[in-house]
């Protein structure tokens, strides 16, 4: 028997705030990685005005010091401060793993980086996207989980794209040591691994802790950073003379971060676990060549391939670290 898809008030234009307005979040700690920036800082912003103490875990925290200032001098706001963490090295998350405290109600997974024009390795030997986006996400979650054990109720979001529908996670060559690499194929295949981590971690429901991925949508951040004018210009978003110009589907950050708090803390999603949400409602399941944009595609909700991905993962940080 399948579940319902769940539905929600919230469109695609809902703003952060709005999907948990009137929640208290007073007394809940959350992570959020890559929160000093973009679809991250409004990640951030929304939960500690709610009254949570937030975490931005972040490679340099003193980027995040804006941000920590903003929410330190607004009324009402938890406590908010940033700590180091650099998710493409294991002595980071490990580091970042042993010196975190108490529970941990909430973990949004958000830092990641796009189409990497070249193959970079990490000095493990790990594929960069792969490495920043699910392997060292998947280190911190599972270092995490006794203190996400701890408060019986605990979420977990992955930040994932719609960039997982064309690449399936490659169990044969996950670090393209055998073929051509190809920056959307790498990115691709991380976000797909992202909504499969999500799935296998349905062995933690014993313990009450929901994993859901999300994919934010189309916003323009620092994530484009790696692609060139002429594949700015293929996407729409950059006119002849160099200006950003995003098409109307594009949305805010603020738009975008409003997906990711939604599992992360509506009562709308209480309980709710291995799911994949975008424009603030869960998704339908697509193939992954379907033309029309959006939906999550069946391999990233394949249990078997999540069981594998999670065997995967854990051998990877074993021998690696
Ligand atoms: N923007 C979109 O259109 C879009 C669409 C679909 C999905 N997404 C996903 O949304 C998430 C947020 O992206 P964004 O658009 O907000 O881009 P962004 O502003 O570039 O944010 C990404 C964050 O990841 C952090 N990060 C990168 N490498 C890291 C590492 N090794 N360790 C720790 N943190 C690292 C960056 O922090 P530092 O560089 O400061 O360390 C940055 O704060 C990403 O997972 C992205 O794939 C975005």
């Amino acid at each position: 028997m399948t579940n319902a898809l769940l539905t929600t008030p919230f469109t695609a234009r809902t703003a952060a705030e709005e999907v948990i307005d009137g929640v208290d979040l007073t007394g809940r700690r959350a992570v959020v990685t890559g929160g000093a920036s973009g679809i991250g800082a409004e990640t951030v912003r929304a939960p500690a005005r709610a009254g949570a103490e937030v975490t931005i875990a972040t490679r340099r925290p003193e980027s995040a010091g804006p941000l920590v200032h903003e929410l330190t001098a607004a009324r009402g706001a938890g406590t908010v401060r940033a700590a180091a963490l650099d998710l493409s090295d294991p002595a980071s998350v490990d580091s970042f793993v042993r010196t975190w405290n108490g529970p941990l109600d909430v973990l949004v997974a958000n830092a990641g980086i796009m189409a990497l024009p070249e193959r970079v390795l990490t000095p493990g030997g790990w594929e960069m996207q792969l490495a920043t986006n699910h392997l060292g996400h998947f280190a911190l979650a599972t270092g995490l989980h006794p203190a996400l054990r701890a408060p019986g109720t605990a979420r977990v979001v992955v930040v994932s794209s719609g960039a997982h529908r064309s690449a399936p996670f490659d169990f044969d060559d996950p670090h393209f040591e055998r073929r051509p690499y190809a920056p959307w194929t790498a990115y691709g295949r991380s976000k797909s691994a992202g909504v499969l981590f999500a799935v296998g971690a349905r062995r933690w429901a014993d313990d009450g802790i929901t994993v859901n991925a999300v994919n934010p949508g189309f916003i323009l951040t620092r994530l484009q950073r790696h692609l060139d004018d002429e594949t700015m210009r293929a996407f729409g978003v950059m006119d002849g003379e160099g200006n950003l110009t995003p098409p109307p589907f594009y949305k805010t950050p603020l738009q975008g971060a409003a997906t990711s708090v939604l599992p992360a803390a509506s009562p709308l999603s209480a309980g709710v676990t291995g799911r994949y949400f975008e424009d603030g409602q869960e998704a339908r399941v697509v193939r992954g060549d379907e033309e029309r944009p959006g939906g999550v595609a069946a391999h990233a909700l394949d249990p078997e391939a999540a069981d594998r991905l999670w065997e995967y993962s854990s051998t990877a940080l074993r021998t690696t670290a």
